[in-house]
């Protein structure tokens, strides 16, 4: 079995924010027994999204998407939880939100290819970059999560 607690990096999109969405979404997280070890509002401005949309910046959308992130501030957190790059991927659902399932986040709260309420980390590469963009290291708390021994079993824990 293996044990690779992982840290992967979520946004919750400015549509999450003006939808009411933030609190929802959240608690979908923490009653999977995921660990936020961070989380924090942010303005993106473009310097960011343009580095972290860098592999869209050819597609015709690349400005657009950058606008819409832009137009009210994010929510930014980094989770962390067995496996959980792949975890919160499929608590998120497929990009196109009128195709994701019901039960996804963006199944159940989403019907745009843009306004897609959420970003998670693609891959254990991708989310160690990510984290590392939208956090600094003292915002990464250490702490125990008195709920671990009962979320996972002896052999899955650190
Ligand atoms: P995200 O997971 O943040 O990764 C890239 C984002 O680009 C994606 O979610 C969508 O918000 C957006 N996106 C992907 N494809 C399209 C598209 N065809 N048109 C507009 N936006 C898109």
């Amino acid at each position: 079995m293996s044990n690779i607690f992982e840290r992967t990096l979520v946004i919750l999109k400015p549509d999450a924010l003006q939808r009411n969405l933030l609190g929802d979404i959240i608690a979908r997280f923490e009653k999977k027994g995921l660990k936020i070890v961070a989380m924090k509002m942010m303005a993106l401005d473009d310097v960011i999204l343009t580095e972290h949309y860098i592999h869209h910046k050819d597609k015709p959308f690349f400005t657009k998407l950058k606008d819409f992130m832009k137009q009210s501030p994010c929510v930014v957190l980094c989770l962390e939880g067995l496996e959980s790059v792949k975890v919160v991927r499929d608590l998120c659902g497929p990009t196109l939100g009128r195709v994701a399932p019901p039960g996804t986040i963006r199944g159940d709260f989403s019907m745009s290819i843009q306004a897609n309420i959420i970003h998670s980390s693609d891959s254990l590469e991708t989310a160690k970059q990510e984290v590392k963009r939208f956090f600094k290291s003292d915002e990464l708390y250490e702490y125990k999560k008195m709920d671990t021994d009962i979320v996972y079993i002896e052999e899955e824990r650190k």
